[in-house]
């Protein structure tokens, strides 16, 4: 163990320090600056096949559910479909209408999630177009989807998911530029998220490596019983995944909210206990999410902003930055740092990383 751990004290801080090797696996072969897209040659669709595509659905289980509702905004915001995402686990249950226009996303890590294997299955049974976006090559998902894209992250031994989740987004950023390329993306517009995937790997390494400050941040609120994670539109999957991290492997109580929604009812938990994380990218909802950092601490609630805008002093408590990159790719480098939040807070608390209780690395019954 000591040996495959090289050096770290265990397989989550490992496989966040491989994410920027991990995303450049992704991203190998299938950027084409010339053109100003991606290639994904694994999902079998020639041009007409993709502009024949009216709306893309994706399916996962927890962070890879996360993950595809991040693929979906993406989607949305570079090629103009109407794209969502749903719990593959819900699925299969309620009797869903398969639409033949769709193109049906499949995710998963470990390619053996049942519930998303259930989705698949039931999706080919009404003659649903699905693909994959699995981390295990030969796994029961890739092979019953039987085309996709294969996220390359190597190897993932923690619970919570880390380098598979980064290469999951970032393989969504690479479809949602080719779904884009074949109707209105400009190349101008295609060629900056080309080099804004380029720069990932770099960006992501550097707030890896420089996490004394949220080690700092994560030990002055571990104590909290509770804390909100709040979001809005790109900001929203992330607060979510953020949630879903520090309630997995340090059994805080966390519960994502879209920003806009805190008015209509969970404003009366905000008090000094009650930390926020705020998800606040710099763009054009910046005013709305400086007004919801000012809502919460009008009322007393301490608030951590993790940004990559210049926010005016002394408008939080605790500032968390990540480097500037293209807009629509900032859900991928804000997550980054609640990976870290999470972790740290959960070493605080003396918990089991990558064992945390009650949970398997890969839920394979029902
Ligand atoms: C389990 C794990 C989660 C993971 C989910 C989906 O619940 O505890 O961390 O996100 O399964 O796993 P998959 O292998 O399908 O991505």
């Amino acid at each position: 163990d000591d040996y495959e751990l090289g050096g770290h004290s265990d397989f989550m801080r490992k496989e966040m320090a491989e994410q920027a090797e991990a995303i450049a696996r992704a991203l190998a072969g299938r950027l084409d600056e010339r053109f100003a897209t991606a290639h994904l040659g694994g999902l079998g669709l020639d041009p007409m096949a993709l502009r024949a595509i009216k709306r893309v659905k994706f399916l996962g289980c927890g962070s890879a559910y996360y993950a595809g509702q991040m693929g979906a905004t993406l989607v949305e915001e570079l090629a103009r479909i109407p794209a969502d995402a749903e719990p593959a686990s819900e699925f299969r249950y309620r009797n869903p209408v398969v639409d033949p226009d769709t193109l049906y996303v499949a995710i998963s890590q470990s390619g053996e999630t049942l519930d998303t294997l259930a989705a698949v299955q039931e999706l080919r049974r009404k003659g649903g177009r699905v693909i994959g976006a699995v981390n295990v090559v030969g796994s029961a998902i890739a092979r019953e989807c039987g085309s996709g894209v294969f996220l390359h992250a190597g190897p993932e031994v923690s619970v919570a998911s880390t380098k598979a989740l980064t290469n999951m987004t970032v393989s969504f950023a690479m479809l949602g530029l080719l779904l884009g390329r074949v109707r209105d993306l400009s190349a101008a517009s295609g060629q900056r998220i080309v080099a804004g995937l380029r720069a990932l790997p770099e960006r992501v390494a550097r707030i890896v490596a420089e996490d004394a400050e949220i080690e700092r941040i994560a030990k002055r609120f571990a104590d909290a019983r509770h804390m909100f994670f709040l979001g809005r539109v790109r900001g929203w999957p992330v607060a979510r995944e953020g949630a879903q991290k520090l309630k997995e492997i340090s059994y805080v109580h966390a519960e994502a909210y879209q920003a806009a929604e805190l008015k209509h009812g969970p404003l009366a938990l905000i008090d000094a206990e009650m930390p926020s994380v705020v998800i606040v990218p710099d763009d054009e909802l910046l005013t709305k999410n400086i007004g919801t950092i000012e809502q919460i601490r009008a009322r007393g609630g301490p608030v951590i902003a993790v940004t990559n805008a210049d926010l005016p002093d002394g408008l939080a408590d605790e500032v968390i930055r990540v480097p500037r990159g293209e807009p629509e790719l900032d859900p991928i480098l804000l997550t980054i740092p609640l990976q870290l939040l999470a972790y740290h807070t959960a070493k605080a608390l003396g918990r089991d990383i990558d064992k945390p209780r009650n949970l398997a690395k890969s839920v394979t019954v029902e």
